[in-house]
């Protein structure tokens, strides 16, 4: 880690907004199974977990709910549907101060569901999408992101019309006046350079590495510099070859590596955030407690260091619980943890 603070671009100053942060992306329940062989066995075997929990799930939702409890003034937007599973995430983000009126109740598709096989430093994951893949950035209005200080956009790669209409959507941010910050999650059609476009744009990008190592191999296709040569795209296990590479587009990249820490990018400049040891039950939502914990850094005006640090602490601490928002701290509790470190 850096000793001497580095300066980060500056978030929209914007302190009449009412809101700090809106999150645009994903919202449905997870059904987490852990504890025991989580190995499904095809053959109509039943095999017996040690633990069955229907939580909050949904890269936008954990951030958010992760920002609300970090203090932040926090509104969600998204699609579920009118049924059950939907009425429990509006719930679940209501109780933890989350502004839910942007999210949009569809009432001809039911809202999406995980299941996550959940082993203590893996997991495997099946997501029906429902309301995600009906989700419209269009239906986001101006005057919603006028509000608010910074958008940040969880999983296009789930949501179709998102992905569609990503580089709209931020370009209708910055006009807004917000800044903007982007956590791709895994494609699982594999086809990176539908969202590369965008990462240019963006002021601040969270990937985990295996991700910015495949947002890496994809961009230079289909953004190269006039007048500069295109770099070499890195081998998939170097992740601060692919931040820099990133980053040499724009943005403040930042690389989250699991039990391994973090490290953040800005032109030349690096950052390295180590992990913190702690009892990891279930690494479910830990980038996005981390996305949640370095915005609010960011948002205070921290130094680069001290943001990926908070990030670090809201990421270890959350995987001390099964899903995602159940082990996510607020101020108080992250600064504890950061502390005992020191
Ligand atoms: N086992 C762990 N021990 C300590 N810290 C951890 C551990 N797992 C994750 N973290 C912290 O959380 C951050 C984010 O975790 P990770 O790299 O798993 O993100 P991710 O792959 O985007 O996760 P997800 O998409 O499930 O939210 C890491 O950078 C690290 O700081
Ligand atoms: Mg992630």
């Amino acid at each position: 880690m850096h000793d001497i603070p580095v300066p980060l671009p500056p978030p929209a100053p914007a302190p009449r907004r009412p809101l700090d942060l809106l999150v645009v992306g994903d919202a449905n329940p997870d059904l987490i199974l852990h504890g025991g062989d989580v190995e499904p066995a095809f053959g109509q075997h039943e095999r017996i977990v040690e633990h069955g929990t229907l939580v909050l799930g949904g890269s936008g939702a954990i951030t958010a709910v992760g920002a609300a409890r970090l203090g932040l003034r926090t509104a969600m937007a998204g699609a579920v549907g009118d049924d059950l599973l939907g009425r429990f995430v509006l719930g679940e983000l209501a109780d933890a101060g989350v502004e839910t009126a942007p999210v949009r109740v569809l009432g001809d598709v039911p809202t999406g569901i995980s299941v996550a096989l959940a082993r203590p430093d893996d997991r495997a994951i099946l997501t029906a999408r429902g309301a995600l893949a009906a989700f419209d950035p269009a239906d986001v209005p101006d005057d919603l992101l006028r509000r608010t200080r910074h958008v940040h956009i969880a999983s296009p790669f789930l949501q179709p019309r998102l992905r569609a209409g990503l580089t709209d959507l931020i370009a209708r941010v910055h006009a807004a006046g917000a800044t903007v910050s982007l956590d791709t999650g895994w494609d699982p059609e594999q086809r990176w350079s539908t969202v590369a476009t965008a990462v240019p744009m963006v002021d601040v990008l969270l990937p985990n590495r295996q991700e910015a190592a495949r947002l890496a191999t994809a961009l230079p296709a289909v953004n190269p510099r006039p007048g500069t040569p295109v770099p070499d795209a890195p081998p998939a296990d170097d992740q601060l070859a692919a931040a820099l590479l990133i980053a040499g587009h724009g943005p403040l990249v930042v690389v989250k590596s699991g039990a391994e820490g973090a490290a953040a990018v800005h032109g030349g400049t690096v950052v390295q955030g180590a992990a913190r040891r702690v009892d990891a039950v279930d690494a479910t939502g830990a980038g996005d407690s981390f996305d949640a914990g370095f915005l609010a850094g960011w948002l205070d005006g921290a130094d680069l260091s001290a943001a990926v640090a908070l990030g670090c602490a809201c990421g270890a601490l959350s995987t001390r619980y099964a899903g995602g928002t159940g082990g996510q701290p607020n101020r108080t509790e992250a600064e504890a943890f950061l502390a005992v470190g020191a």
